[in-house]
């Protein structure tokens, strides 16, 4: 069943920066009321006077333990229930094998996954209460389908995100709430201008949003986009471990 963005309250994380800014921007076009999260309060709040009737501001730290009870309240303050929630907010670090960074993979598991379950749990009782066919979506990363290189953080961040996501869909179906899961490839953002490889078939925020969009409103259990990035990387998936190992080798830099 096809449900349209549009005249719905939608929770959106990650709002300031990149994907989630552009599809705020999208969505509050589209007439919808948004509650933004992200840690940057000033950034947000340009969202608030651009559209000030339809904005609200939830500024918060995903990775901070306190989040889910924080969110929680905050939400419960601002709304009844929730029809749709677009969980984005997340950081991308990568390994180096020579020098292994514990640090680095707390603060990327804090954010990308426990700060993703953390936004859920405060987000369930109020998706449980709309009658307006709720809808919860996360963001995870084409690098969830398979192990890449120097990625044992971040892809694996993204991976823990997908199972979730595939379980939690098995145990909200009784209460009526969809479950969706979006696999973008890279997009030119913040995050990915950090990156020091090449980055194939790059997409737009414009781009990725509009794929994002037609999924959502599609319902599609899985949004993946750009097809020519993710069929090699699924297929890698289902090839015996010999053969992709030796292809994801081929991926791997050496180092100066
Ligand atoms: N760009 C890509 O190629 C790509 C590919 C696959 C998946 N993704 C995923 O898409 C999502 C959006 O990424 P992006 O590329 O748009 O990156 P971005 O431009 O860096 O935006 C990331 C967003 O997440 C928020 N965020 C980060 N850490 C947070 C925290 N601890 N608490 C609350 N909010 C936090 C940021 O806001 P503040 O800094 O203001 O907190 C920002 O709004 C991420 O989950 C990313 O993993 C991106």
């Amino acid at each position: 069943m096809a449900v349209e963005l549009t005249n719905r309250t939608i929770w959106l994380t990650g709002a300031s920066f990149g994907i989630g800014l552009e599809l705020a921007e999208r969505l509050l076009d589209k007439n919808n009321q948004l509650i933004v999260t992200a840690r940057s309060e000033t950034v947000l709040q340009k969202l608030k006077t651009d559209y000030p009737d339809q904005v609200t501001i939830i500024a918060c730290d995903i990775s901070d333990p306190s989040a889910a009870d924080y969110l929680k309240a905050e939400l419960a303050n601002h709304v009844e229930s929730l029809d749709t929630v677009i969980l984005n907010a997340g950081i991308c670090e990568y390994i180096d094998v020579t020098d292994f960074d514990m640090d680095l993979v707390d603060r990327v598991t804090q954010t990308n996954y426990l700060g993703f379950v953390r936004c859920v749990a405060a987000a369930l009782p109020l998706l449980t209460g709309s009658r307006n066919n709720p809808h919860l979506v996360g963001v995870s990363s084409a690098s969830a389908y398979h192990g890449l290189p120097r990625a044992e953080a971040y892809g694996t961040s993204k991976a823990a995100m997908r199972h979730f996501l595939q379980s939690l869909r098995l145990d909200v179906f009784p209460l009526g709430i969809d479950v969706s899961i979006v696999y973008p490839g890279f997009v030119d953002t913040r995050l990915t201008r950090a990156n020091d490889f090449d980055m194939p078939f790059q997409m737009t925020t414009d781009q990725a949003v509009e794929q994002m969009i037609k999924g959502i409103e599609k319902r599609k259990k899985e949004i993946s986009f750009p097809r020519r990035l993710i069929w090699p990387i699924r297929l890698l998936s289902m090839l015996p471990a010999s053969l992709s190992t030796e292809l994801g080798q081929k991926l791997v830099r050496t180092q100066g």
